[in-house]
Parts: C-alpha cells; structure tokens; sequence
C-alpha cells in the first residue's frame, strides 16, 4: 500500500511514529511565512499535516504525505476532529495527481448542494462524508443479510436478468433480441417464477441479494432499479417463513446501529386497516382509528347517517393537541386531500378552551352524540377530530391518508417499529367484467379456512400473504405460494383467466408443477428502503452509489440516449417520431 495508516485514525498512540497517509486535501490555509496546514482526507476522515509553503497543492489534489506524528501545540487542539490532538509535521509531499477546483464544496460542513448537481458529478458527491457512511451502512446490511441467510441453511443462487414477459405485476423494461429480431426479453420485476422453480428443483432454501427492475415512476420509495433481499423455503409454514425473514432484518439491524430492535408487533391485514387505516401502518404515533358509528346510529346529521351504504362505517381520529395548527385553509386542502381518496367529506371539529365543539357541523349533533363524542374520541382542548362517514374500507383508507397527513414523523426518525402485516386479502375489488383481481400476484395461497367462500364470496377470502413494514415503509411482501396445479386452476378461472390463456402466459411457469412441487413460500424485502431508513435517510437515492432522479434520465452519463439506426435494424426495431 502506498499508506502506512488511515488519515482518521492517527491518535495520540502514534506519536513520534513516522507515517505515510494518501488521500485528497480538503483544505490549506497559509500559516506565517514558510509554513502551510493542509487537512489531508480520506474515507476514514481528516488528519492536519504540517507542510512546507512552497509546496503546491490546492483543494482535492490527490497526494501522499510521509512524516512524524506530533502532539499539537496547546491552545490548537480540534475537539471536533478524532484527530484533533495531533498533527503530522517533517512532512514530505508527494502529488499524486492535481485536480480542477472541484464544482461544489465537498468538506462535512459544505451546505447542501442542488441534487441534480450532485448527480451530474455524483464521483465527486461520492467523496463526501454523507455518501462514505451511506455506502459503508450498505454493505455492512449486506453482509449482515448474507451471512444470516447462510447461518440459516438458504443456498444463494443467481436466477437470469434476461427472462420472458409476463403479464403480472409493474411494468417491465424489455430488451430486443439480435438473433429474434422483433422478439423480447423482459428485465425480471423480480425473480418470482424462478424462485419457484427452484423449489421445484429440490433447492429447498433459495435466497439472493437480487436486483430488480420495473418501469415505474422513480419517488423517494421506488427507483428503476433496486435490490430485493429474494427468499423462497420448501416446506414451510407461514411463521416460519417470517422467522427466517425476521432474523435477517434483525441482524442486519444490529450490524448497523449496534443495537437488535427489541420485537416485531403483528397485526391482521383487517386489524391494521380498521385500527390504522392503511395495510403499512406507522406504529411511531397514536390518533387511532377510533369507532363512532354506533354513537351516530340515530343521527339527524345526514352525512352521518348512512342511508343505502353497504357496510356503513363512521370513523374518527383525535388529532392531539393539532387545532391550533389548522387553521381554515389547512382545513380546506385536507378536506380536498380526503376527497381524493375517496371520500365524501371530511368533518372537522376543534375542541375549544372550555371544551365546546368548534365546526360547521356540530350544530347538527345532539348532546348525546357530542358527549359520546368526545369521550370516544378522548378529546380535550385544543385537539383537532377529523371524522369520516363511508363504507368501512373507504372510511378506513381515508382516514388512514389523513392520519398519516397529520401526524408521521419524517421515516427514518426513531424509534423504529418493525410490523409484520399478515392474512392480507386474495382479491383486492373486480375488474371491469366483474372478476376480482388479485390482492399480491395469483400464486398466493389462499387462507385453508377460507377455500370454501372462493365462490361465494372470494372477497372474503384471505390469502397466506403477509408484508414487512417499518416506520410506514412497506419493506417487503411475501406468501405461502399455491403448489397444487388444481387449486392453482380454480384461482386463475376465478380471474377470469382461461385454461388456454394460463397456459399461453404462465405455461413455462405452470408446467413444472406437474411434476411434484413441494410445498413452499417466500418473501422479498427492500434492501435500499431497509438501508435507508437504518441509515437515517428519507429517499432511497442517498443509499444508492448511482441513482436515477424522478425524470429516470442520468444527469451523469445522459442516459437514455439514442441508438444508431444500424443497430436498431439488426434487432429488428424502428423508432416511430416522437408522439407530439
Ligand atoms: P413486491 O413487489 O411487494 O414483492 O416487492 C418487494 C419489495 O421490494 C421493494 N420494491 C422496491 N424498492 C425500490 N424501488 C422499487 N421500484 C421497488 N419495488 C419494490 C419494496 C417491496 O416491498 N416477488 C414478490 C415477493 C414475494 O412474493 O416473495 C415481490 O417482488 O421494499
Ligand atoms: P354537506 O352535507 O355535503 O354540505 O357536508 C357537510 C359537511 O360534512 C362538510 O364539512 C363535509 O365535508 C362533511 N361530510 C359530508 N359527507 C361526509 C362523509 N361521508 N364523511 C365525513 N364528512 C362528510
């Protein structure tokens, strides 16, 4: 190596040693006539070397300085710096390579740069010590995730980036064939099917550290490209699987803050929803869904009073201490906001002083219904309730969005709260032919209690789906899958998918099956959402060492560019002009 030692870790316990560190100056202020400080950085941090004037290096110069490890003099000693006690002297300054100025500051107490800056140059953003940690937190979850999957008898196998379209799921990116022209490959949006068929083939216990694709606007959740944490287990049940899944997060966890998170809460897909509103909760803040529509069950409040609703639900939440800050426009635009999702309206009611109920509609109440109210709702002065009338699962959903509106701390703020979400829905609403859509993708096992209602009332159906969710992230999803080709039969006919169109679109995937699939299930997870939220960051991108901004395009290799004509042709494709 061209180093003795790292610039951030010299300490007082190397004094009078003779040292040779490398890396880049991040600053040099003149010192009296002869002398020069230059703060020498790397990875691990700065060091101050003493050098002569004469010497020519300027900020992000790349260079080599040997020399004696020296107590600073008192009254110069950085307390912010670990190695703010010493400093390097008799130095000798070797350049290794000079620099431009680079284009924005890339010291620790550089302000916040634009981002689409920090892209365009993300080399240099890399050099910063936001990007270090990052990166470094990466790979210690990655490793942590490895070797717990290994600890756990899962085999890492690599499944093909180059697989076949199918209908399923987000929409896939698709790459041409030179020796098809005309013909497709798709990116795999996971590597689904083939997991599978590894359990087919007796691997038993799959995983991989899988990178995934899907043609989705990127947001600070979702990127083009991410990696999943992808697992499948033959054999298994539904808590085993989340037993393997949780050890790994646990442990990649602890890698990373140095502390195992102490428990995983679990709630029914139906318990989240009634009580949270949404099948992510974010468990780090209370204002419940609370119940109220028996309170309203004689109402002359017609918004309240439920006329030709099915499943009629009033629900409400108390949120603390908020009335005075939402005033009239707030108000509006959350009302508008809950439109949006679905809702009819939105009542808002303001506890006063003297605990009086401030609202346009509150005049409709009766004493009864008010008091109820408020004790329901545990409202004192100054708390803000936001009711919603509707079916249960718009009820629900709406006020899970306005809950989340008014009270979720930014993600990656502790403490951390890890739930598992069980026995989601098969089938999520129908489709324009009546049939229901599926809730995850159609290989979910249905729920055993359940088979029975698939005809009668697949609505009603669970699945043995579950999802990961931390801090109202979801993390991950995953299932115990259908292995009966029977059973698989009735759920696609139940779709409306016919025995001719399941073989034309999930043929390759259905066939195998045939020949003696064991029982199994799986799970994947987000690494750069784990990652981020560990890493106390808010959008995946500043996990990631080269991300794509919200528009996809690269602002640092300008990607996606075109492609000469003649290479078009030999895979059989022509650009149409830009639609306008
Ligand atoms: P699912 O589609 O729910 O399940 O994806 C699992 C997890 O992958 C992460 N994820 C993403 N992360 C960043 N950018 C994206 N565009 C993106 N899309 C998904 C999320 C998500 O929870 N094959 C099934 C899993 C299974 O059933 O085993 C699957 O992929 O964290
Ligand atoms: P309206 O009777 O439509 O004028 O509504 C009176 C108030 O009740 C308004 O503040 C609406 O936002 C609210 N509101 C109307 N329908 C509902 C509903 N289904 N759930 C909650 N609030 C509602």
């Amino acid at each position: 190596m061209l180093r003795t030692n790292l610039c951030g870790e010299l300490t007082k316990s190397e004094l009078g040693e003779t040292v040779t560190v490398c890396g880049w100056v991040n600053k040099r202020r003149e010192h009296g006539e002869h002398l020069a400080f230059v703060d020498l950085r790397d990875h691990s941090g700065l060091v101050q070397c003493v050098v002569d004037n004469s010497v020519d290096v300027r900020g992000e110069f790349v260079v080599q300085i040997t020399g004696t490890v020296s107590e600073r003099p008192e009254g110069t000693i950085n307390t912010e710096l670990t190695t703010g006690e010493i400093e390097i002297t008799d130095t000798k300054v070797e350049v290794l390579s000079i620099a431009e100025p680079p284009v924005f500051p890339l010291g620790d107490t550089a302000a916040d740069v634009d981002e689409m800056v920090r892209l365009k140059h993300r080399y240099l953003d890399l050099r910063r010590n936001r990007m270090q940690t990052n990166l470094r937190i990466r790979s210690k979850v990655n490793a942590a995730i490895r070797s717990s999957m290994v600890d756990q008898g899962f085999v890492e196998v690599e499944t093909p980036m180059l697989m076949p379209s199918t209908p399923e799921g987000a929409r896939e990116f698709l790459v041409p064939s030179r020796q098809k022209p005309g013909n497709f490959y798709a990116l795999p949006q996971s590597p689904q099917l083939y997991k599978q068929l590894l359990m087919v083939g007796g691997v038993d216990r799959y995983f991989q550290l899988a990178r995934c694709l899907r043609d989705e606007d990127p947001r600070a959740d979702r990127q083009y490209e991410f990696t999943q944490l992808d697992m499948e287990m033959s054999f298994a049940e539904v808590d085993d699987v989340l037993a393997a899944v949780e050890q790994t997060v646990l442990d990649a966890a602890e890698a990373v803050l140095g502390e195992r998170p102490s428990k995983v809460e679990r709630l029914t897909w139906h318990e989240a929803m009634n009580r949270f509103g949404i099948d992510k909760p974010d468990l780090r803040f209370g204002s419940e869904l609370v119940e109220l529509t028996d309170i309203f069950s004689g109402t002359e409040f017609k918004a309240f009073a439920g006329e030709g609703v099915d499943k009629f639900a009033i629900k409400g939440i108390n949120a603390k201490g908020k009335a005075a800050d939402y005033g009239r426009n707030k108000l509006d635009s959350l009302t508008d906001e809950a439109k949006l999702f679905g809702a009819k309206g939105l009542v808002w009611i303001k506890i006063a002083e003297d605990g009086a109920l401030e609202s346009p509609v509150t005049k409709f109440f009766s004493e009864d219904e008010s008091a109820a109210l408020k004790a329901a709702l545990d409202a004192e002065p100054g708390d803000l309730l936001l009711i919603v009338a509707d079916t249960w699962l718009t009820t629900c959903t709406v006020l899970g969005e306005v809950r989340n509106r008014v009270g979720r701390p930014p993600v990656h703020e502790g403490p951390y709260k890890y739930l598992w979400v069980t026995d989601f829905p098969m089938f999520v609403g129908t489709d324009d032919k009546g049939n229901p859509t599926p809730g995850h993708h159609p290989f979910c096992h249905p729920h055993p209690d359940d088979i029975e209602k698939m005809d009668t009332d697949p609505l009603e159906v669970r699945a043995l789906a579950y999802d990961l969710v931390l801090n109202g992230w979801e993390l991950g999803s995953g299932s115990i899958r259908i292995h009966d080709p029977e059973l698989q039969k009735r759920v696609f006919s139940l779709l409306g998918i016919s025995d001719e169109e399941a073989e034309s679109k999930f043929g390759f995937f259905l066939k195998p099956f045939k020949y003696g699939a064991p029982p199994h299930g799986g799970f994947a997870y987000g690494i750069d959402r784990l990652t981020a939220i560990l890493a106390g960051e808010d959008n995946i991108r500043e996990v990631i060492a080269f991300p794509k901004p919200s528009s996809g395009a690269d602002p640092m290799t300008g990607a996606p560019g075109e492609i000469e004509p003649g290479v078009l042709e030999e895979v059989g494709v022509k650009v149409l002009p830009p639609a306008t």
